[in-house]
């Protein structure tokens, strides 16, 4: 064997060659020469921030996920504020939300005075496990905040029912799940409330931003007004009616979306078909590539379920292999594979553990998972030579480790 054959086949964690010459990142944003002649216009216009951009992109972001409002704001984490205020949660009440999440899920329960109760995930599609949800209601549960996790929808319809039964309102954290589909409906069009971030690994972005989406309009009208201040109308409203008088009417922030990143998220929009169909190929590529694999488990997808893959995040059969997580995530990315961990545990980050005395083992799925997953590049300008780079690689360093 020529030497050349024996680099490539060794680790490049180990002194081989590596799989491909440059990192691959785990997510990229795509910026066309539309959305930069959208944001020069902007620019060159009267309005740079609250301007007719910001209306224009609700709407269309509303049509998009078939909801009758969408309010836009300055991040999906200032989104999910405003969800957590809007739907009346203050101190002495509690919401349940998955504990295998981005921090800002349960934050915003915090920003609120108010708990977040972590009920465990299923095993497979790692969403909430509604029969721990049931598990984990009092007479203080308020609210229900499902996570789509890596763009699979959560299980909406069991999650309304207990919510209905308890009268209790569900915040959606679909940050991951822009155009991912249940049951024929559109991610958006379900829940009270569902929030989106447009951070810039998302299916589209602004740079920073987010939205909630809702049906209804008490909620909407609320949402608009703790985005601004608490004030009744907006800068442009007074500005058009000629009037100098406004008030205040809730303690809000100024999480205003600007209208030079409104016009970027429209164009964005534009092409989020196109953006989904590809992560939807990339997705099937790898989960046929994986799926006979001993040594690594593909996400699941549930029936009915239509995910935007957002991640594709896989987790390593451990009981396989001859390495913990580490040292194949290590081995990933000295074959240039820009692999990433979705998510610590909320529970197991310092502040929860010091605040709320959790010491680990209280979540054991999500706690098992963490412990394996592993999210692979998933962006849909991925080249078809990426996702083989990724394939290769993934079945190179595990054969590696294979027991
Ligand atoms: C599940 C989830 N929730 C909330 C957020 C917060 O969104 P943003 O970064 O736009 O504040 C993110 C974003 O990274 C997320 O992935």
């Amino acid at each position: 064997m020529g030497s050349a054959s024996t680099l490539a086949q060794m680790l490049a964690l180990h002194g081989g060659q590596p799989v491909r010459p440059t990192l691959l990142p785990y997510g990229r944003q795509s910026i066309s020469e539309a959305d930069i002649q959208a944001v020069v216009e902007v620019l060159r216009s009267d309005w740079l921030t609250t301007g007719p951009k910001v209306g224009e992109f609700e709407e269309a972001f509303a049509a998009r996920v078939q909801a009758r409002h969408a309010v836009s704001f300055s991040s999906g984490t200032a989104a999910l504020h405003a969800a957590a205020f809007a739907a009346g949660l203050k101190p002495g009440d509690e919401a349940i939300t998955s504990p295998l999440t981005f921090a800002a899920t349960a934050n915003c329960v915090l920003y609120q005075g108010a708990t977040p109760v972590f009920a465990d995930v299923r095993s497979d599609t790692l969403n909430l496990d509604t029969v721990e949800v049931r598990r984990r209601l009092t007479s203080k549960t308020r609210a229900i905040l499902p996570v789509d996790f890596a763009g699979h929808p959560a299980e909406l319809e069991e999650i309304a029912s207990i919510a209905a039964e308890r009268g209790l309102i569900v915040i959606e954290d679909a940050c991951h799940a822009l155009g991912s589909e249940l049951n024929g409906h559109r991610v958006g069009s379900v829940a009270d409330m569902t929030v989106f971030s447009f951070h810039p690994v998302k299916h589209i972005t602004t740079g920073e931003g987010g939205m909630v989406t809702t049906n209804n309009g008490a909620f909407a009208e609320t949402l608009r007004r703790f985005r601004n201040h608490g004030i009744s109308s907006d800068a442009r409203q007074r500005h058009a009616s000629g009037q100098w008088h406004y008030e205040m009417v809730l303690l809000g922030f100024n999480y205003r979306l600007p209208d030079i990143v409104c016009a970027l998220g429209l164009e964005q929009l534009k092409r989020l078909d196109e953006n989904l169909r590809r992560r939807r190929e990339i997705a099937a590529r790898y989960s046929a590539a994986f799926s006979s694999m001993p040594t690594v488990l593909p996400p699941a997808v549930l029936e009915a379920c239509d995910p935007a893959w957002h991640l594709y995040p896989v987790r390593l059969r451990l009981e396989k292999l001859t390495a913990r997580r580490a040292e194949i995530f290590a081995a990933l990315r000295a074959e240039n594979i820009g692999v990433n961990v979705h998510y610590i545990p909320v529970h197991l980050h310092p502040y929860y553990r010091d605040r709320f005395g959790y010491q680990g083992g209280e979540y054991p799925v999500a706690e098992d998972a963490y412990e394996r997953l592993i999210s692979l590049p998933m962006f849909h300008s991925m080249s078809d030579q990426d996702v083989q780079d990724v394939i290769k690689a993934v079945r190179k360093v595990l054969s590696a480790y294979h027991l």
